[in-house]
């Protein structure tokens, strides 16, 4: 398989584009889709530049995948499905985010929180085949409930469980987010053979030191500054909780959610064609 990575610098996320060389059939994962905050403006800079390096590949999109529903940046998944065709994929327990969020913002009945705006919802274990390969979903909750990690064959994207040894793990305060799954689904990584590689959906370059996005499950394993292999539980659990004490809610948090949680849709317009995102005062 090869793997190439894009790197949105506003929100420090990683967009991975995989593909088999020889069918051209890939998938991307976690695509960005740009907020201009000043202007009020969505727009496609990033996606576009995604689909210039797919359509020069000659690649073959067949799916797009979300590790979870992002709080940081809004997905470009609309975007790619329409322009290529490809399905929509996210791990099944979105409907549990989408249940809670549907009350944070009062979207009411008329919104489904059953996954359906996605074509395909898969649970632990359930398998994606797409011909020349096949995707297994493994569930690696804790940073929220649908966090899942995508297996192509020894390559692993695991969103936002874990980030390089040198920055740790992914917070654990966000709704139905639990530092003990967290501390367990790194463990489960874990247990992949040690040559196995990881690849995160933000590299945050602490220190100021050049981008990285893969790493081993043994350098993991032996360097991982909040969670090693013989890290206790307790005192994981411990640490992370008190972190996520005194963190602030990303800045596009309850923006963006409300357009990801829809698979990258936008709200419905009113009837002169505008559409609004709301924004839920006092909630948080
Ligand atoms: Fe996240």
């Amino acid at each position: 398989m090869q793997v190439q990575h894009f790197f949105d610098p506003a929100t420090s996320t990683i967009t991975y584009l995989v593909f088999d060389p020889v069918s051209l059939v890939g998938v991307l994962i976690d695509p960005v889709l740009d907020y201009d905050a000043r202007r009020v403006r969505l727009h496609t800079t990033s996606a576009d530049a995604v689909a210039v390096a797919i359509d020069a590949l000659g690649v073959r999109l067949a799916a797009v995948l979300e590790t979870h529903v992002h709080a940081d940046h809004f997905s470009a998944m609309a975007f790619f499905r329409e322009r290529y065709g490809a399905l929509g994929v996210i791990g099944a327990r979105i409907t549990e985010v989408q249940a809670h969020f549907a009350a944070v913002y009062g979207l009411g009945a008329a919104f489904p929180t059953d996954g359906s705006q996605w074509d395909r919802t898969l649970c632990d274990g359930e398998s994606l085949d797409l011909g020349p390969f096949e995707i297994i979903a493994h569930s690696t909750p804790g940073h929220t409930p649908a966090c899942t990690t995508w297996q192509i064959g020894e390559l692993l994207f695991v969103g936002d469980v874990i980030f390089m040894p040198d920055f740790g793990t992914a917070r654990c305060d966000f709704p139905a987010g639990s530092a003990e799954q967290l501390y367990d689904s790194i463990q489960r990584l874990y247990r992949f053979p040690d040559h196995f590689r990881l690849h995160t959906c933000h590299d945050y370059q602490p220190g100021g030191r050049e981008l990285r996005w893969v790493c081993t499950v043994g350098e993991q394993k032996a360097t991982n500054k909040q969670l090693g292999s013989d890290t206790p539980r307790e005192d994981f659990v411990q640490w992370r909780q008190e972190r996520d004490a005194g963190l602030n809610l990303p800045a596009l948090m309850l923006a963006a959610l409300q357009v990801n949680i829809r698979a990258g849709a936008l709200p419905e317009p009113d009837a002169s064609g505008q559409r609004y995102l709301k924004l839920p005062l006092g909630r948080f």
